[in-house]
């Protein structure tokens, strides 16, 4: 009898948050109770007009036809409005943009339009799994990491990524939550009008989950990178599947032709949700639900983080993203489990690769009485691991 066994490339260790995700659901199914603020998912729902908006687009004929690889156009010319008022940036929405099924998918596709096997993919250390994962191993392609120096406000140094063939960057950036100063953005810019032979993939997920100033663009730097926007972090719309690339007309065409043999395109529904909240947008400002939204995050973060800095733990402190990372010592294993025993579910640094190692990462993404809840296990539990 044969046993089956799957293609190499399905060598990997498992992927972190299923891990976790099969813990808790454990944990759970024992009776126990469990805080979890280990996965970026928003608890809150989305603006109710983004529901409203897919339940009027169900009626439409042409959302139940198959929709087009790149994107319905005219939420295409929603979006290149959005980027002109967003970040001063114009992009024709007939070649520069591509609709796609959330960030993930469209980060995974664009390295597969890129990158053959052998080839180099340079990412930071730590970093969003995807880059490591699904964007090199799956792709047979060698990795090449770009250590977050939490002393240089965990940015990387590029030059070593010039000759590699794809370089993945993200600001605000998953798990740290740091932001990318101009001076970054400029020396990225530069990097890729001076190295044509590396693709430059800007991934920006977390583009409208500030608390200061607005993100910038990367296409405010260079017109030759590609940028990933979703609607995920946003909205409160993981479940939504919907997203978007904007850059360099080439490489666009690049994806939508990897999109045309893998799939026929986002659902018209989840297009015209993302529509109808980037249209809403008056320049920089954000429709009255997401500022109220980002607010609540911001509480939920900075009263986590209060009990954080008790116990004499250093926490990286930023005005970005739903997440606080903080740095518990050699390893973080010790204390992640003592964690789970005490019932509440974090993220292991290590997770995020090999430069994640002593950090924990927390999602406020869990009602206010879980995080609460959170921070007083956090608080008895001190340095005592
Ligand atoms: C850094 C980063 N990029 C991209 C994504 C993809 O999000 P989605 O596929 O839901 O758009 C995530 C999700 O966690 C993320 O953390």
């Amino acid at each position: 009898m044969s046993i089956f066994k799957p293609a190499n490339r399905l060598n990997l260790p498992a992927y972190p948050f299923a891990e976790l995700e099969r813990k808790a659901s454990s944990i759970r199914a024992s009776g126990g109770v469990l805080h979890d603020l280990s996965i970026g998912d928003p608890d809150l729902p989305p603006p109710q007009f983004v529901v409203d908006a897919i339940k009027a687009s169900l009626d439409d004929p042409a959302a139940h036809v198959y929709p087009s690889s790149r994107g319905n156009p005219e939420v295409r010319e929603s979006v290149a409005r959005w980027f002109k008022g967003r970040f001063g940036v114009s992009v024709d929405p007939k070649t520069q943009i591509c609709i796609s099924i959330g960030g993930k998918e469209a980060l995974s596709q664009f390295a597969r339009a890129i990158v053959n096997p052998g080839e180099t993919v340079a990412f930071p250390d730590p970093c969003y799994p995807v880059f490591r994962r699904a964007g090199t191993f799956m792709l047979d392609a060698n990795p090449l990491k770009l250590p977050l120096d939490p002393q240089n406000g965990f940015l990387p140094d590029i030059k070593p990524a010039k000759g590699a063939r794809l370089l993945f960057i993200n600001y605000p950036n998953n798990p740290t939550g740091a932001s990318a100063p101009d001076s970054f953005l400029m020396e990225l810019g530069k990097f890729t009008d001076d190295n044509p032979d590396t693709s430059v993939a800007y991934d920006m997920a977390y583009s409208e989950m500030t608390f200061g100033a607005p993100s910038r663009s990367l296409l405010e730097f260079t017109p030759n990178a590609v940028e990933f926007h979703s609607l995920s972090k946003m909205a409160n719309a993981t479940g939504y599947r919907i997203g978007f690339a904007v850059g360099d007309p080439s490489r666009i065409s690049a994806l939508v032709r990897v999109k045309e043999e893998m799939d026929s395109g986002a659902p018209l529904p989840f297009q015209r949700a993302l529509q109808t909240i980037l249209d809403r947008y008056d320049g920089t400002t954000p429709p009255p639900e997401l500022t109220a939204n980002r607010a609540v995050y911001y509480s939920r973060k900075k009263r986590l983080e209060a009990a954080i800095k008790e116990t004499g733990f250093e926490v990286f402190e930023t005005d970005a993203t739903f997440y606080s990372w903080f740095r518990v010592g050699v390893t973080e294993v010790p204390y992640i489990n003592r964690l789970v025993e005490s019932g509440l579910l974090l993220t292991p640094g290590s997770g995020f690769g090999e430069g994640g190692i002593g950090w924990v990462r927390a999602s406020v993404t869990a009602p206010d009485s879980a995080i609460d809840a959170a921070a007083e296990i956090i608080r008895q539990i001190g340095t005592d691991i």
